[in-house]
């Protein structure tokens, strides 16, 4: 990969504090240059969590890291990967260095195309990294890609993204937690249950198994306008976890416009991240059991 430094374009805010993001131009995966411990490491991660998600995550999960041929023996190639997605969905995966500017990254969804971290955590970080890596972005994020409705709901989000950018801050905190409370932390149901399909459930050990089984948080039928007004954790497990009935369901939601949304949500306050209201379709009431006092985002 080219040594060139990366241009500062805008800080955020993470639980680590305020850090500078660096935008880059597309990297290419740097394949030959990861070494023995990097594929060690994507292969512990990758046996770690197929092993907990057995029964767990949903089963277009699965099936599709299955598709893609995913495996321990290495860290995959994104240009394999590339072909499978290019037949199946028209999506494809381009390499960063980590964070992008959020139009940027907004752009890229809408244009089909995933931004994924090249670079793997070290061997000390296995349970828990501030950021982003190549772990998480891969083996949570590509795989639902292959599905038909969520890779159109993805660049859904990503025109949003572009549209809520022009319209103003506010805008894009209820986007965000859209965002947040599906792609990163959504569950499911089917057949069997409740099931993960979020990819910041799917690459985390413990939470795997905190928001199927816990009695800590709620769970509660996804809602979309409910979702953009509520606040999350960053710092902790997530207190309460929205669930749809399918693919499309989320879709559909994506279907009208958001300005008129945006604008009814401005007049009503927001909802912590714990709270559960009249309206809500509970599934779970969570016991809050071990919840931090403060800290939603
Ligand atoms: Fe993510």
């Amino acid at each position: 990969m080219n040594a060139q430094t990366p241009r500062r374009v805008e800080h955020q805010q993470t639980d680590k504090g305020y850090v500078p993001v660096y935008t880059t131009a597309i990297v290419e995966q740097p394949w030959s240059s990861y070494s023995k411990a990097d594929h060690r490491t994507w292969a512990t991660l990758f046996e770690r969590q197929r092993e907990v998600l057995k029964g767990r995550a949903c089963r277009e999960f699965i099936d599709n890291q299955e598709r893609f041929g995913m495996s321990a023996d290495a860290i995959p190639r994104f240009d394999d990967l590339n072909e499978v997605l290019a037949q199946a969905t028209g999506w494809q995966l381009v390499g960063v260095e980590g964070l992008l500017p959020e139009l940027d990254f907004f752009d890229h969804l809408a244009n089909r195309r995933f931004p994924v971290t090249w670079w793997i955590r070290k061997p000390g970080q296995l349970d828990y990294l501030a950021e982003p890596d190549l772990f998480h972005d891969l083996f949570g994020h590509v795989p639902l890609l292959l599905n038909p409705v969520f890779a159109d709901y993805m660049e859904a989000y990503g025109r949003g993204g572009v549209k809520a950018h022009g319209i103003g801050a506010e805008a894009l905190v209820n986007l965000t937690r859209l965002y947040w409370y599906t792609v990163e932390f959504g569950l499911i149901r089917e057949e069997g249950g409740l099931r993960i399909y979020g990819s910041g459930i799917v690459s985390s050990k413990g939470e795997s198994i905190h928001c199927l089984e816990s009695a800590a948080p709620n769970r509660i039928g996804f809602d979309m306008e409910r979702i953009m007004r509520t606040r999350y954790r960053i710092d902790t497990y997530q207190k309460t976890y929205f669930v749809i009935d399918s693919f499309e369901q989320l879709m559909e939601a994506t279907r009208p416009d958001f300005t008129p949304i945006y604008q009814r949500l401005a007049a009503e306050p927001s909802i912590p991240a714990g709270a559960v209201l009249d309206g809500d379709e509970v599934i779970q009431r969570g016991s809050g059991e071990g919840w931090a006092t403060d800290g939603d985002v």
